[in-house]
């Protein structure tokens, strides 16, 4: 059975619209855990659109199940990751134009200078997985690299029409049999949503599926009429004065 990691970037993304403090993400992942997350997933980028070295700090000190940390094999990153020793981190591409990570990595282009990212984290007891897409080459060069994990790239099978999407499966299914066959351990997420999340986690053999996007879209909808509820309650029935006495009523 799969296990799920819950990615909060995008309670960051709230807060950080505003510049403020809330919502914060750091009682959020209680919230996730207290929900079920086997995991908790946070991408520190470098641009910090999101999440923020403070995020890092207290979740480090707070998260009960495990702490993923996505970064870009950058110097800086690096560092904090050796501070802050994360649970895993997750090696992903990063351009500051994006969105969000929108391709997996190339490993084989840059396998020798991942290796030494790999290695210094590892030997650091901070297991590395590779964000990848779902292609043999790029798990061949996985394996080189020294790294322990993959995490296979979903987005091309959740963005397929339905006539492409039972190929991108069957892709999927073959790179995490491959992949395991190479010895390395297989996650996969990115672009999964409570209809398309089913025959991923079905795969044998998938280890965690990292999930962010939906999970907070569902939040503000399942949470939304219940925060209404109470601000309405608050301006119909304020029980402060306007100089912050208490109410006489
Ligand atoms: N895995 C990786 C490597 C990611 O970069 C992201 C997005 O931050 C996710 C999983 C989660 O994707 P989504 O928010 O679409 O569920």
């Amino acid at each position: 059975m799969a296990s799920l990691g819950v990615n909060i970037d995008h309670i960051a993304n709230v807060r950080q619209a505003r510049r403020t403090v809330e919502p914060d993400p750091v009682p959020m992942a209680l919230m996730a855990e207290l929900g079920g997350a086997d995991g908790i997933t946070i991408h520190l980028r470098e641009d910090r659109r999101h999440i923020q070295d403070r995020d890092l700090t207290l979740l480090r000190q707070t998260v009960r199940t495990r702490l993923n940390l996505e970064m870009a094999a950058t110097k800086e990153m690096v560092e904090i990751a050796l501070r802050e020793q994360p649970d895993m981190v997750t090696l992903v591409p990063e351009r500051r134009e994006e969105v969000t990570t929108e391709g997996g990595l190339d490993v084989r282009s840059q396998c020798t200078s991942l290796s030494s990212v790999i290695d210094t984290l590892q030997s650091n007891d901070i297991p590395v997985s590779l964000f990848v897409d779902p292609d043999r080459n790029q798990l061949e060069a996985c394996q080189q690299s020294g790294a322990r994990w993959v995490e296979l790239h979903t987005g091309r099978y959740a963005q397929a029409s339905w006539r492409e999407q039972p190929m991108t499966l069957a892709r999927l299914i073959e790179a995490t049999d491959q992949a395991r066959s190479m010895g390395l351990r297989v996650n996969a997420g990115h672009g999964l949503t409570y209809q398309n999340v089913e025959p991923i986690a079905a795969i044998p053999g998938m280890e965690e599926l990292n999930i962010g996007h939906t999970i907070v879209a569902r939040a503000l909808s399942v949470g939304l009429q219940e925060a209404v509820r109470e601000m309405k309650s608050l301006v119909q029935n304020p029980r402060r004065d306007p100089l912050f006495g208490s109410s006489s009523s």
